[in-house]
C-alpha cells in the first residue's frame, strides 16, 4: 500500500483503534532515519538544548535554535507529522506566541506546533488556534517549569496535583488542542485523562493507556547517556558502537593501514611526469 502523509485527523481517528507513535529529531540525518521508520509524529523537541546541544536544562533554547534545527527535520520528513516545540519565553505574551509560532510554520514547514503548560498557557494556545495553527498541549512534568516544580520529578501524585493536570486537560482540549502530551505522571491518572478526553493524548513516563507514546530519539538509541530516565527503554546502544568505530579508525590510521589502495585517486603516469 502507497504511504500517505499522517495529517492530523489521522493522528485523531487512531484514538481507540492503534496506538500513536512519536520521537523526537532534531537533524537531517535522524528525521530520515525516524521517517523512513514509519514513525507517525516526529517533533523537534526544546530537548535539543540538553540532548544536542550540551545545556543542563532546555531553558535556554532560543527560537533561532529551534527554527534552524526544525527546517534541517524537514528537509529530512517526507511522511510524518511534523510538530515544532515552542520553546521558553516563545509564548509569554499572546502577540509573542502567534509570531513565533507562525515562524515555525512559514519558516519552518511545520505541521504544528506544541507548548507546555495547562491553565497558564491557554491564553496563548487559543491566540495561536485563532491564527489557524494546529497545537499539541503538554501537561506534567514540563521542563520548561524545572525551577517552579522543584526538579526533574514525577508530578500529580496527591489528589490535589492530579486533579489539577486533570482539570487542564480538559481545558486544553475545550480550547481546540488536538493532542495531549503526558510527561512524568502516575500511569492511573493518565488512564483517566485518556479515557476522558476525546482528543489522543501521548504519554512519555505516563504508562501503556495513553494514545500513543513518545520518547526524545538520542535517550531510546542510547546517544545520551548524561542520565537515563527511568521510563526510558534504550532499544540499542549507539554511543559505545560509535566509540568502537572511532577507536578502529583510530588505530588504523595510526599502524597505516587506512587508507588502502581501494580508497585512493591516480593520476594518469604520463600526466605525472609533467609535474
Ligand atoms: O522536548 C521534548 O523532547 C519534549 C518531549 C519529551 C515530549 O517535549
Amino acid at each position: 500500500m502507497e504511504r500517505e502523509k499522517v495529517k492530523i485527523p489521522n493522528i485523531q481517528k487512531k484514538k481507540n483503534s492503534q496506538k500513536i507513535t512519536m520521537l523526537t529529531a532534531y537533524d537531517y540525518p535522524m528525521a530520515k532515519l525516524v521517517d523512513q521508520a514509519g514513525i507517525d509524529i516526529i517533533l523537534v523537541g526544546d530537548s535539543l538544548g540538553m540532548v544536542v546541544l550540551g545545556y543542563d536544562s532546555t531553558l535556554p533554547v532560543t527560537m533561532d535554535d529551534m527554527i534552524r534545527h526544525t527546517q534541517a527535520v524537514r528537509r529530512g520528513t517526507e511522511y510524518a507529522l511534523l510538530v515544532g516545540d515552542m520553546p521558553y519565553k516563545s509564548y509569554d505574551t499572546e502577540t509573542n506566541a502567534v509570531k513565533n509560532a507562525e515562524r515555525f510554520m512559514k519558516d519552518a514547514g511545520c505541521d504544528a506546533v506544541k507548548l507546555e503548560g495547562g491553565t497558564e498557557s491557554l491564553a496563548a494556545a487559543r491566540a495561536i488556534l485563532k491564527a489557524g495553527i494546529p497545537v499539541m498541549g503538554h501537561l506534567g512534568l514540563t521542563p520548561q517549569s524545572v525551577e517552579k516544580l522543584g526538579g526533574y520529578k514525577v508530578q500529580g501524585k496527591t489528589p490535589e496535583a492530579a486533579k489539577v493536570i486533570i482539570d487542564d486537560a480538559k481545558k486544553l482540549e475545550k480550547v481546540g488542542c488536538f493532542s495531549i502530551v503526558l510527561e512524568c505522571i502516575p500511569s492511573e491518572i493518565a488512564r483517566i485523562i485518556t479515557s476522558e478526553l476525546k482528543v489522543p493524548t501521548i504519554g512519555i513516563g505516563a504508562g501503556v493507556d495513553c494514545d500513543g507514546q513518545v520518547l526524545v530519539i538520542n535517550d531510546m538509541v542510547g546517544l545520551f547517556d548524561r542520565f537515563v530516565p527511568k521510563f526510558v527503554k534504550q532499544y540499542i546502544k549507539l554511543s559505545a558502537q560509535i566509540v568502537d568505530g572511532i577507536k578502529a579508525y583510530k588505530r588504523e590510521v595510526e599502524d597505516g593501514s587506512f587508507p588502502t589502495k581501494e580508497h585512493e585517486f591516480k593520476i594518469k603516469t604520463e600526466e605525472l611526469k609533467k609535474i
